[in-house]
């Protein structure tokens, strides 16, 4: 049974679905492929131009019995995807950011494109706050993509990453997908997530075929942990166990892979 910790799933909050029924054909298809705990990550923007968190909080409670009276075997827990901006640190302390299940950990998104010279700073001062980063999708962050070194750096100091199952198999494009199975083997990656905006498509619900391809690159022991223990963990709020960061020689200049 799968735990999938980055989900567009509640309708009508942000760029995921817009109808109930989209949503829970979703959900099914999720279950069906066996995930047992989704995270719904609704973007921490649209909630406070959109909605609000109490919201949130609600459509998620409601979510979970529509599911239970249609029969999906899965349980929805509530999360954010927060991007990173000024306010990020602030709005932990509110209330307007939400962390992963009431967890210290939270799902951090770094900006698209772009290095803004606050990053690294509502970084540390977010884990001053004690609470532990999980960078989303860092595999399609311009800044990672130009210089692999600074994720190094992340986990170095005790940050969490999360890939999305379909930078595993191609889904955006093979520079994406060169470079996620660079940080695999490197021991950069902690989670898979299917980061679903939709039942199909290269953000589906479906982990399995990101799993199969990560076992080929790391074995299958740490690829299912990926889906399976450490997301667990993370729900739970305990602590996880990191692998050790293998790092490249010099002579390899693997940052130097991104074709532009
Ligand atoms: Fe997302």
């Amino acid at each position: 049974m799968y735990y999938d910790l980055h989900a567009h799933i509640l309708p009508n909050v942000d760029d995921g679905p817009t109808e109930i029924e989209d949503a829970l054909q979703m959900a099914k298809i999720s279950a069906d492929n066996g995930t047992k705990i989704i995270l719904a990550t609704p973007h921490r923007k649209d909630v406070a131009e959109k909605s609000s968190v109490l919201h949130i909080k609600e459509l998620a409670n409601s979510f979970n019995s529509l599911l239970q009276e249609n029969g999906i075997n899965l349980q929805l827990l509530l999360g954010m995807e927060n991007h990173l901006d000024l306010e990020l640190p602030e709005d932990f302390s509110n209330g307007k950011a939400l962390p992963i299940n009431n967890t210290k950990y939270a799902l951090v998104e770094m900006p698209f494109f772009g290095h803004p010279n606050y990053l690294e700073e509502v970084l540390f001062q977010i884990q001053l706050q004690g609470i532990t980063p999980i960078l989303a999708h860092p595999e399609r962050i311009e800044a990672v993509q130009l210089n692999p070194r600074l994720l190094v750096n992340f986990v170095d100091r005790g940050m969490l990453s999360q890939v999305t199952a379909g930078s595993v198999v191609g889904h955006f494009g093979g520079n994406v997908k060169k470079l996620t199975l660079k940080l695999l083997k490197m021991g950069l990656v902690h989670i898979l997530a299917s980061d679903t905006h939709f039942h199909t498509g290269p953000r589906s619900p479906i982990l399995i075929e990101g799993l199969q391809a990560a076992t080929s690159v790391i074995g299958q022991k740490k690829a299912l942990a990926m889906i399976t223990t450490t997301p667990k963990a993370v729900l739970e709020g305990n602590p996880v166990i990191l692998p050790q960061i293998q790092i490249d020689s010099p002579k390899q200049s693997w940052w130097k892979m991104w074709n532009r």
